[in-house]
């Protein structure tokens, strides 16, 4: 383990490195109905909330039973004090749970220390990604501001639940009650080093994960065992991991994108976002770590931006990568400002793309495929780094009014087969996740499951698609009595 104090102490000084995440720069219906894409409804969010049975309209799957749990940023505002950009704002955790037939709905505001301490004080305290508030408190570490608001992990065999930041630690959850139980402690040296929000099980159940730390040039692997005890950790020497969201696993390597996304120190109290920079003469760096003892090849491509990598795997002696594409990622990001309801849709369009690396030769190629205004790729849970020919993706349809941000559509790939399904004027698309019929079935078989938001009504949805039959429809959809604010990404755990 090469994770030292001083980095630790290197860490801290950085306080919250860049929650860089989501693809999607949404906002905002003409009039007023924008700002309600973010906001709760019918009044001030709500810290918990529980629809009893819903009504199903259609017929809900039987054999799909579990809970698919979903996060992401929900109160912004606090004693008159609010923050203004989509991503800072603290975690809500929302759980569909599907049982017997029955389907119902819980969100709990996730009690994180930030979250405790501004609501003792009564107002948002702390500076955000985007926005500095005056006389901010001092910093104890990174997760002094960790609002675990990007995605989940979950463990199953251990029923253990995590939610989520990529500056922190991730916070245990009661997969119950979704009650905070705090931060995870992977080892003693590493206590709140970033623990990324795209973690990958591998299909023995392995988690892989890693942290950055900008201004650094370098990444923090984790190897972690089914049981959720740590294996490994190693800091490794990369160049431009200024901002990495995601990464992808093969049997043999670990998958890094590092985009010329660069961090300038921010010192003190002030805000990350406006210290990044675009370097677009740079080349999008990809790192390639063999698991068995970590070593490092290099390739390089043209800039190009990404928040998410759909998989990768080995084939024929290459590395094959599946990715979204972002051309412009600090404009997107940028734009996902709350209170800004001027939109224009997307100036470029995030685009599904192939990279091939070749070990031997060390060359890499990209090419765009056929695929494009989409984002939140999702694939097979128990086949990450194998082969996939699967992927559920959100997207963006032409006719989307250009003053809404995001997606109102749902897309599945399978092989050069496309099929979608467009929830219509008014509606936002959410991650939309794949829950295969069984951990063996073949790729394709079981379901689509995702959420939607329906401005014009203010109350959000939940779909449920035949995976092979998307362009159908969904074959059952509740209705919430609330709207819950747009949140990020999603796990479903089998009953
Ligand atoms: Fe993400």
């Amino acid at each position: 383990m090469t994770f030292t104090l001083n980095r630790r102490a290197a860490l801290a000084a950085l306080g919250a490195a860049a929650a860089g995440v989501a693809g999607f720069s949404h906002a905002a219906p003409p009039d007023q109905a924008w700002r309600s894409s973010y906001t709760p409804h019918n009044g001030p969010l709500k810290a918990a909330l529980d629809s009893g049975p819903l009504r199903v309209k259609g017929r809900w799957p039987a054999a799909l039973q579990g809970t698919l749990y979903r996060v992401g940023p929900a109160r912004r505002e606090l004693g008159g004090v609010s923050m203004n950009h989509w991503f800072d704002g603290d975690g809500m955790l929302q759980a569909f749970r599907f049982e017997g037939g029955k389907v119902s709905h819980r969100g709990a505001l996730l009690a994180t220390p930030k979250q405790q301490a501004e609501e003792a004080a009564g107002r948002l305290l702390y500076s955000g990604f985007a926005q500095v508030l005056p006389d901010a408190p001092p910093l104890m570490g990174p997760d002094t501001l960790n609002p675990a608001n990007i995605n989940l992990l979950s463990l199953p065999a251990r029923r253990e639940l995590f939610a989520l930041w990529e500056a922190g630690s991730a916070l245990a959850v009661d997969p119950d009650s979704l009650q905070a139980k705090g931060f995870k402690v992977w080892s003693p040296d590493t206590k709140g080093a970033p623990f990324s929000a795209h973690p990958r099980v591998a299909p023995d159940g392995s988690v892989w994960s890693f942290g950055y730390m900008p201004g650094t040039g370098s990444l923090l692997l984790y190897e972690i065992s089914p049981a959720g005890q740590l294996r490994r950790q190693q800091v490794i020497a990369a160049p431009q991991a200024d901002m990495v969201h995601d990464f992808a696993i093969t049997e043999k390597h670990l998958v890094f994108l590092l985009m010329p996304l660069l961090f300038s120190g921010a010192p003190g109290n002030s805000d990350r976002l406006s210290h990044y920079r675009w370097e677009g003469q740079s080349p999008l760096v990809v790192l390639l770590v063999d698991k068995a003892d970590f070593k490092l090849q290099r390739f390089e491509l043209p800039a190009t931006g990404v928040f998410h990598l759909a998989n990768a795997w080995e084939q024929g002696g290459t590395v094959q990568v599946r990715f979204v594409a972002q051309p412009d990622i600090l404009g997107a990001m940028r734009k996902m400002q709350v209170d800004q309801p001027r939109q224009t849709g997307y100036a470029q369009q995030p685009r599904w793309t192939q990279m091939t690396l070749n070990p031997a030769t060390g060359q890499a190629q990209m090419q765009a495929l056929d695929a494009s205004g989409v984002e939140f790729p999702r694939i097979h849970p128990a086949r990450n780094g194998l082969p996939t020919q699967f992927t559920t993706l959100v997207a963006r349809s032409r006719g989307m009014d250009t003053r809404v941000e995001g997606f109102d559509s749902v897309l599945t790939l399978h092989g050069d087969r496309q099929q979608r399904h467009g929830y219509g004027d008014g509606w936002i698309a959410e991650e939309h996740v794949y829950v295969p019929a069984s951990r063996t079935a073949p790729e394709g078989r079981g379901w689509v499951l995702g959420t939607a938001y329906h401005w014009p009504s203010e109350r959000t949805a939940l779909s449920v698609f035949d995976a092979a039959a998307v362009n159908a429809g969904p074959v059952a959809r509740v209705m919430l009595p609330y709207g819950l604010p747009l949140g990020l990404h999603g796990q479903f755990v089998a009953a």
